[in-house]
């Protein structure tokens, strides 16, 4: 094993991580995937359940997964077995590992189609092919990019082949300077579509939809879909942090580089529902017109604003940039452990990966068009990679690593490793052991449909429950209570 050996290679600024995991985070799950579940879930309640669990799922379960991987120096497999190791436990526990490098692979295979319809407006911009279509034209031109197998499919190979010549080379040059410039550029065409977007007409209709609270409004499908998102959007339980943290400084502070990396990227997602929804209040479209959205809306806006051909190039150009540092960080987790397990070279652990990836992307890919009658209970071969991710996966994986940090290690291995001042420790430790747990296991009982839980009427409940499992918690294994009498 490579990394028992020589020590791991590094990011090499002081800010290579922070910029390396927005630029994972930051992609099109902030762009395109927000924006339309936000419509397809009805706005307000669902962003706001969103929140909720970024502050009290994604943050500790970043912060959780970051110190993993820095204390085993590996892949999520080896990291975690590492880990599991050192406090002498058992090893099956790797497991989580395993679930995490497949979904990473998995969420891949699907994101590569979406990156597609990127670049391919990148190119009907370039090229002038959305020029004076109007709001019917939009929908029309979507279908039909997505009609014809071998446009489409052209179009996701490239983006196989951009992301696994990246991931070729190393995690060290092309991320982190791309990074820099590329994440101010596309904040920077954020605000602009929102400044266009405060003139069009269609601004005040956004923001009662993306922030007006209509407990009445959210199902339970919707929650869970927004704690999915949570996990999606940062990046969690797909082996991309794990593996990024794995290459962290030892001095470096996990809690304050998640904060910033959930920060950013919180404020880019919100900054896009922004930019989208008053186009489509404006031109009166359906804001759950599902997965085509924002590529049926935001041409619209840079066909109406002066250099808008011009701004539409350029917001194009940096989403599909923004997609590849994503999809990089979603196979440096399987191509990490076939380096350091197989012994073979980083070029060829990358493009043996990518062979695979670009035979199950293709069957995604022709869920658009060859194959859109191939599904099975109602979806189709795109739809179910994407939901077994989002909505199983991640939050099964997410519970894991909580479960093993907040119960399982050994304290001390924890606390090294976060290295918190007690109050913000017992603060990580509450959530981990008590609040994630919770907060995943009720919307899990709420999507199996075993029962329907309100926060609204069921909050007291929800509270006391709480309280118990923390009563209960803390008499087997008093954890929590040494690290507030410390703090
Ligand atoms: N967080 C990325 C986005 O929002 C998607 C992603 C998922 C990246 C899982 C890595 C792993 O687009």
């Amino acid at each position: 094993m490579a990394s028992s050996g020589q020590p791991r290679i590094q990011w090499l600024g002081r800010w290579g991580f922070v910029l390396a995991a927005t630029g994972s985070a930051v992609g099109l799950g902030n762009i395109w995937k927000f924006p339309y579940i936000t419509g397809e879930y009805g706005g307000g309640a669902f962003v706001l359940v969103y929140l909720a669990c970024i502050l009290a799922v994604g943050v500790p379960v970043m912060m959780t997964e970051i110190a993993f991987g820095r204390r085993g120096r590996g892949s999520p497999i080896d990291a975690i077995r590492r880990v599991v190791s050192e406090s002498g436990r058992f090893s099956g526990w790797s497991l989580i590992g395993w679930m995490a490098m497949l979904c990473g692979f998995m969420v891949l295979s699907f994101y590569v189609v979406v990156a597609g319809w990127s670049f391919s407006y990148l190119w009907k911009m370039l090229s002038g092919g959305l020029a004076g279509s109007s709001v019917d034209d939009m929908a029309a031109i979507f279908a039909a990019n997505n009609a014809n197998p071998w446009v489409l499919g052209g179009w996701s190979t490239l983006v196989t082949l951009l992301t696994m010549l990246i991931v070729g080379k190393g995690v060290q040059e092309g991320i982190e300077k791309s990074v820099s410039w590329m994440m101010p550029g596309l904040v920077l065409m954020l605000m602009l579509l929102i400044v266009f977007g405060v003139f069009s007409g269609g601004f005040g209709d956004a923001v009662r939809f993306l922030f007006s609270f209509n407990a009445g409004s959210l199902s339970s499908a919707g929650m869970l879909a927004a704690l999915g998102h949570a996990f999606f959007t940062l990046s969690l339980a797909s082996g991309a942090i794990l593996t990024y943290g794995s290459y962290l400084p030892k001095g470096a502070s996990i809690g304050r580089t998640t904060v910033s990396v959930a920060l950013a990227d919180t404020v880019v997602a919100l900054m896009a529902g922004l930019a989208i929804f008053p186009v489509i209040f404006a031109n009166g479209m359906n804001p759950g017109e599902g997965p085509g959205l924002i590529f049926m809306s935001l041409p619209l806006a840079f066909q109406a604003m002066p250099l808008g051909t011009l701004f539409g190039i350029l917001f194009f150009l940096m989403l599909s940039m923004a997609a590849l540092t994503s999809s990089i960080s979603m196979v440096e987790a399987t191509v990490s452990w076939l380096c350091d397990n197989k012994g073979i070279t980083r070029p060829v652990a990358a493009w043996s990966t990518g062979i695979v990836l670009w035979l199950i992307s293709t069957l995604a890919m022709l869920s658009f068009n060859l194959g859109a009658d191939w599904t099975l209970a109602g979806r189709h071969f795109f739809d179910w990679l994407d939901y077994l991710t989002s909505r199983w996966m991640m939050p099964l994986g997410g519970l894991g690593m909580v479960l093993l940090a907040g119960f399982v290690l050994k304290s001390e291995t924890f606390r090294d490793e976060l290295g918190l001042a007690p109050l913000p420790y017992t603060l990580w430790l509450t959530m981990v052991r008590y609040v994630s747990p919770l907060g995943i296991l009720v919307i899990f009982v709420d999507a199996l449909g075993l029962y329907q839980v309100s926060f609204a009427q069921h909050w007291p409940w929800l509270l006391a429950i709480l309280v118990a499992m923390m009563a209960a918690g803390e008499t087997l294994s008093p954890r929590l209570r040494k690290a507030l009498k410390a703090a």
